[in-house]
Order: structure tokens, then C-alpha cells, then sequence
């Protein structure tokens, strides 16, 4: 009977939250145990590098539930308590304090975690990730005292963080190894719009760089050695050179492990009684025909209706149109589909890239792949129809304004 099953959900972010609250909306009447390393209730990470640092956002704005939401639904919440291995035979995890939990069903929701600087002088005082509040806590107290800080990686973390570092009046150099910021996500042909916005607002943006080192005195850091010779001096560095997916557990449990774990579009696991959501699971994309593990909200959102459909045996497959966004200055910009180097041929653009306002397609063999609006609104959604449909997509008339997006593919 499903009312006496126990569900072990291992992470506590916004995917295993949502988890809990998706197995009880489905009916689920059974045992929910909800895992979480952080010894604080399960949050969402957005505002840490937007309106949180900067201020704008008070503490309360960043929980998934509120305190009373676990027990009102009777989900176990073991704070500060991490999931440190599963036996697959007995159906059992062990926890950091060396209990044991039975398990039905496990769901996997371990998240990302930052990758860490391998360079001489790292680990000193004043180097900086962001990841969790904490992180967030410690990087808007140092824009109060700091004249300078040093951030290396212009990628999401380092250009939003950037641009909080500027409306706070702190003085920004931003180091990032490839040609452009954001490179690997936007291609050459819109990536110079993020490096254009952030110069614009006065960040040192310095692009095609190595850091040799990081400098410290005393223990601290004193800003870095590039391969150059060239010094770079800041009161803290933040670093925000990408994630990797925390899924030591599943691979020490010799589940499928390939960059996150690996699971069918139902988000089952090479395990059938084991799941995964989020940042950490590579899950098959039925439209995109591979698998793929995507390091954003709405994924953590959407995916965990998903796993407890599958984990009460119940039929449902992850077929989103993968999404994100962002907000830097007063750019905001949605992002919809997957193009990555080698899976696109052409860009087009539909308005005024100069204005910053515009939407870009990218596009693979006259099909549209993905496509990102900035600061134009309320056609994500038709963005999305046109990738679903994979209908070919006349590029004249993707570009020309007077032509409805819901009209493009019709022809
Ligand atoms: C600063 C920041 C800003 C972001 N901004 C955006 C944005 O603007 N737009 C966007 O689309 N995405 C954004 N993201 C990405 C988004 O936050 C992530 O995709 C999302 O947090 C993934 O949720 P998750 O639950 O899968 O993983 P996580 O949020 O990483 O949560 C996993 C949790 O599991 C815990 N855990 C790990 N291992 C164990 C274990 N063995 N046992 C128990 N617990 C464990 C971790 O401590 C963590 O609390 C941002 C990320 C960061 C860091
Ligand atoms: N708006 C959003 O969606 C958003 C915002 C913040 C964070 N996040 C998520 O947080 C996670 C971490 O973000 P991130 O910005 O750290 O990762 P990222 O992968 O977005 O960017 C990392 C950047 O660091 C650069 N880099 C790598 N090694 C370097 C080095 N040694 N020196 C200089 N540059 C180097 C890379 O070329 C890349 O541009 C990701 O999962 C990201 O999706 C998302």
C-alpha cells in the first residue's frame, strides 16, 4: 500500500522541496523524508546573486515554504543532515549522524556545487564562492568595506555578482578566460552584448586571460598573478568559474554517473527504485533526443512533479522546453532551448540589438533551436512553440518585427 511506503528525499534545495510538495499533491500518503546537508529549511538561490546581495530583497523572500509547510504536510525535515550512502540492495541510506532510513522510493536532489580554483593562493582569506545564503551574506558584507574586488569567471555568477558589486559603488575587474563572457551558453554573435552591458557600467572586463595566482598577505588575499606578469590588486576575490553536479553518492552507489546522474525522461535512475531532479541529474530530453543536465530554476521547478509521478509509478515524462533567465543592470533577458557549440548555424536577430532590445534565434538547419528575448516581454512562450514545433522557420520573417512570432513557423 502506498500510505506505508517511507520516500527518502536526499537534498534539500528547490528541487527537493518541490519534490515534497509534489508527492503529497499527488496523494501521496506515505512517509516523506526530506534530507537537507544546509542546517537551514530548503530555499531558492536566484535572489543570492540579484536582490538579496543587493539589498533589495529581505531573507524571508527566499524560502520555498514557509516553516509550518512541513508540518502541515508531514514531511520530515532533517536539517543539517546529509545522505553519506545508500545501500541499493537493502533499500537504506545512512545519514552524517549515522543513522539508517529504509527506503521505497529515494529521490536524488544533491544539486551542484561550485567548482573550486586550482591555483596557488586559493584557499586564502577573502576568496570567495557563491552558493549558498551564507556565501550571499559574506559577499554584501565585503561590498561594504571593499574599494576594489577582483571576480574571476564571467559567467552567470561572476556577471550578476558584477553587476550588484556596481550598485553598491565598488569598483569591479572581472577576469575571464574564454574570448567573450558567457561564450560557451551565447555563441560569438550575442555574447559582446553582455560584454558591451557590463562596460558600459564601468567593470574592467578583461577576457582571454589565466590567472597564474592568487596574491595574499598575511593570509589574505590581495588580488591576482596573471600568466602575463600582470598584477591585479582588490581587497576579495569572487570566484564563479562553473558548478559541478554533487553526485559522489550515486556514483559510490554505482548508479549510471555521466557529468550528473543519468536518468530516462521519467528521471529514473539506472536503479529503478531511485530518482533524480535538478542541478544533478542528466535526464534524457525526449525533444532534444540526448541526454542533457540543465544547471537552472526552472528545471529544479518543473522536474520534481515529474520524479514523484514516476516514483508513485504513475506514467510522466521531462519534455520543457529548457529555460532561464537573468537580470543584470537593467537588462532582463528569458532564454528558451539548448544551442550549444555545434548545435546551431545561423543567429538572427529580431529588433535593436544596439538598444538592447531584441530577441535572438538560434537556428539549425532553418529550424529554430533556441531563442533568448531582452527586455521584451511576454513572448517566451511563443519562442518555446516555435522550438517545440521543430517546423523550418523563414529567417526574413523571424527578423522582421511586423511578422508575429506565432505566424513564423505557419509558413
Ligand atoms: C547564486 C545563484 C544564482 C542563481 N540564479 C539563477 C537564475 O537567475 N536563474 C536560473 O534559472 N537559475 C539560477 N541559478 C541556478 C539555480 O539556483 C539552480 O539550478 C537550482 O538551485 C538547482 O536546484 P537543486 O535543488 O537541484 O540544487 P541545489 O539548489 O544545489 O540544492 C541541493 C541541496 O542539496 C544539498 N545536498 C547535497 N548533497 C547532499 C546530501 N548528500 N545529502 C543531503 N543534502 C545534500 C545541498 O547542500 C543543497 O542544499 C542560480 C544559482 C546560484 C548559485
Ligand atoms: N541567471 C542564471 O541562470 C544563473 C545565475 C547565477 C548562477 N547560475 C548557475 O550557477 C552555477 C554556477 O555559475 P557560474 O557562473 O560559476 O558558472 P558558468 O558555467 O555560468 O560560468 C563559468 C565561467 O567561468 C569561466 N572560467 C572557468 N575557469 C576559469 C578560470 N580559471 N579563469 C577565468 N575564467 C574561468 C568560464 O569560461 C565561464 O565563462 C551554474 O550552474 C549557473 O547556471 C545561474
Amino acid at each position: 500500500m502506498p500510505g506505508q511506503m517511507t520516500f527518502v528525499i536526499a537534498g534539500g534545495g528547490l528541487a527537493g522541496a518541490k519534490a515534497a510538495e509534489a508527492l503529497r499533491e499527488q496523494g501521496f500518503g506515505g512517509r516523506i523524508v526530506l534530507a537537507a546537508e544546509e542546517g537551514i529549511r530548503p530555499y531558492e538561490r536566484p535572489l543570492l546573486s540579484k536582490g538579496y546581495l543587493q539589498g533589495k530583497a529581505s531573507r524571508e523572500a527566499i524560502f520555498v515554504h514557509s516553516p509550518d509547510w512541513y508540518d502541515t504536510h508531514a514531511v520530515e525535515l532533517l536539517l543539517g543532515t546529509a545522505v553519506t550512502g545508500i545501500d541499493r540492495d537493502r533499500r537504506d541510506v545512512t545519514l552524517a549522524d549515522g543513522g539508517h532510513l529504509a527506503y521505497d522510493k529515494l529521490l536524488l536532489a544533491t544539486g551542484a556545487a561550485p567548482r573550486r580554483l586550482p591555483l596557488p593562493g586559493a584557499d586564502a582569506d577573502g576568496v570567495l564562492y557563491l552558493r549558498r545564503v551564507g556565501d550571499s551574506d559574506r559577499i554584501r558584507d565585503t561590498f561594504q568595506a571593499a574599494s576594489r574586488v577582483l571576480i574571476i569567471g564571467a559567467g552567470w555568477i561572476g556577471l550578476e555578482v558584477a553587476a550588484a558589486a556596481r550598485a553598491a559603488g565598488v569598483a569591479v575587474t572581472v577576469l575571464e578566460a574564454a574570448e567573450l563572457p558567457l561564450l560557451h551558453v551565447l555563441g560569438p554573435q550575442v555574447a559582446p552584448v553582455f560584454a558591451g552591458l557590463h562596460r558600459e557600467h564601468g567593470v574592467d572586463l578583461r577576457t582571454g586571460v589565466r590567472v597564474a595566482e592568487i596574491t595574499g598577505s598575511g593570509g589574505k588575499a590581495t588580488g591576482a598573478l596573471l600568466a602575463d606578469g600582470t598584477r591585479i590588486g582588490a581587497d576579495a576575490v569572487i570566484v564563479g568559474i562553473g558548478a559541478a553536479p554533487q553526485a559522489g553518492l550515486a556514483e559510490a552507489a554505482g548508479l549510471d554517473v555521466r557529468d550528473g546522474v543519468v536518468t530516462d525522461a521519467s528521471l529514473r535512475t539506472s536503479d529503478p527504485a531511485i530518482f533524480a531532479a535538478g542541478d544533478v541529474a542528466s535526464a534524457f530530453h525526449p525533444l532534444l533526443g540526448r541526454h542533457i543536465r540543465v544547471e537552472h530554476w526552472a528545471n529544479a521547478l518543473h522536474q520534481p512533479p515529474v520524479a514523484a509521478a514516476s516514483m508513485l509509478g504513475r506514467g510522466a515524462v521531462y519534455d520543457r522546453v529548457p529555460y532561464f533567465y537573468t537580470d543584470q543592470y537593467d537588462l532582463g533577458m528569458e532564454y528558451a532551448g539548448y544551442a550549444g557549440p555545434g548545435d546551431y548555424d545561423q543567429v538572427i536577430f529580431r529588433g535593436d540589438v544596439g538598444k538592447r532590445e531584441f530577441i535572438a534565434f538560434w537556428m539549425s538547419n532553418g529550424r529554430v533551436v533556441a531563442g533568448m528575448n531582452v527586455n521584451i516581454w511576454d513572448v517566451n512562450d511563443a519562442i518555446q512553440d516555435l522550438i517545440r514545433s521543430g517546423q523550418p522557420a523563414d529567417p526574413a520573417r523571424l527578423a522582421d518585427l511586423a511578422v508575429p512570432l506565432n505566424e513564423v513557423a505557419a509558413q
